[in-house]
């Protein structure tokens, strides 16, 4: 059995620098055309020219004969003046300026603490039509983990929605079932889905042994919704597109006292979504999810290759090189259940 789609994108993913982009970035060229690249470095990318170096970083890790198209995003910081989105809203490789709330996840510290300031800036991407990526969680320590994401949305998006109904927003790897209703309820947004909240709940990274590999922020929630994921992904809702939130850490970081959010999975993303879809008796919307929802919602062209899955098992590496060190693929040792040929 073939699948073949028009070549995908993946609009959430995080390559990280130096050393480990000649790791990360054929990981994801593989499959993909396009990435929205995610800003969180240290120092944050929070301005034009260092997006623009950080992008020539990316495509000198390219090896030859691949194609690959980042597209950067800029960290909304204390500083973003409204100046720097018009410069970003003008620029021709910027295509996003990313929310971290200010501790939500990781280097988040230079996030957020609260928007009540940031509103001139907010304004002038909701003039320019300049999208706003949020990362959807609150940081309040009296907040539960499994509840920071729905609060968010009542708390802070849905009233900064209202104040700027103009503003582009995509909330980013949404969780539960209450980012599904309210992303269906604002048909104007768009959000993105991982692989591995559609694959797993919380009980698989807690119930039997804690499973580091499979922390992630915001993190893994119960059943209910997981199912309310994989129906709004599988639905061929142009709102919902693929966003892989690839986040490689060295594996000391993942298997440590206070480990590190982040499952690695671009090298095997598109194969284990064609499982998930396939489960769900619906890979004939993989193609919507993966290859057009996320173009169009961007203004973008869809892509014009393609590329041919095949009902093959295939093993998956435990391990793939990350700078002087390695990084642990999600389901490494396993298999799955399609190949990229
Ligand atoms: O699990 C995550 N890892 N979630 C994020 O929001 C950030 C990411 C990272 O950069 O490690
Ligand atoms: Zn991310």
């Amino acid at each position: 059995m073939q699948l073949t789609l028009t070549r995908p994108d993946d609009w959430h993913l995080h390559l990280r620098d130096g050393a480990a982009l000649t790791t990360t970035v054929p990981d994801t060229a593989r499959t993909f055309n396009r990435a929205i690249v995610m800003p969180n470095l240290r120092p944050p990318v929070a301005t034009v020219d260092a997006a623009i170096e950080y992008r020539q970083r990316i495509l000198a890790a390219l090896p030859n004969g691949m194609t690959f198209d980042p597209l950067m995003t800029l960290y909304l910081t204390p500083d973003s003046s409204p100046t720097i989105i018009r410069e970003a809203a003008s620029s021709e490789h910027v295509y996003g300026v990313k929310l971290y709330p200010q501790g939500a996840t990781t280097n988040s510290d230079a996030g957020i603490a609260s928007l009540d300031g940031m509103l001139p800036t907010l304004e002038a991407m909701a003039e320019t039509g300049f999208p706003l990526l949020v990362h959807g969680e609150v940081t309040d320590h009296s907040i539960d983990i499994f509840d920071r994401e729905a609060v968010f949305l009542d708390r802070t998006l849905d009233p900064l929605m209202q104040r700027l109904p103009d503003l582009r927003v995509i909330l980013e790897h949404i969780t539960t079932k209450e980012s599904v209703d309210f992303v269906k309820a604002n048909p104007d947004m768009g959000a993105t889905i991982t692989v591995h909240h559609l694959m797993y709940e919380r009980n698989d990274m807690l119930a039997s042994g804690i499973r580091p590999h499979l922390y992630c922020l915001p993190i893994l929630k119960r059943r209910l919704h997981r199912d309310a994921l994989i129906e709004a992904a599988t639905s061929g809702t142009s709102q919902f597109f693929l966003g892989t939130d690839s986040a490689p850490h060295a594996i000391s970081d993942k298997e440590s006292d206070c480990g590190c959010a982040g499952c690695y999975t671009a090298p095997i993303a598109l194969e284990l979504y064609a499982e998930v879809f396939e489960a769900q008796g619906k890979l004939d919307r993989l193609e919507t999810f993966a290859s057009f929802n996320g173009a169009d919602f961007y203004g973008l062209p869809r892509n014009t290759e393609t590329v041919t899955l095949t009902k093959t098992e295939a093993s998956i590496p435990i391990m793939r090189p990350f700078g002087d060190t390695e990084v642990r693929l999600l389901r490494g040792g396993e298999t799955v259940a399609w190949s990229l040929s």
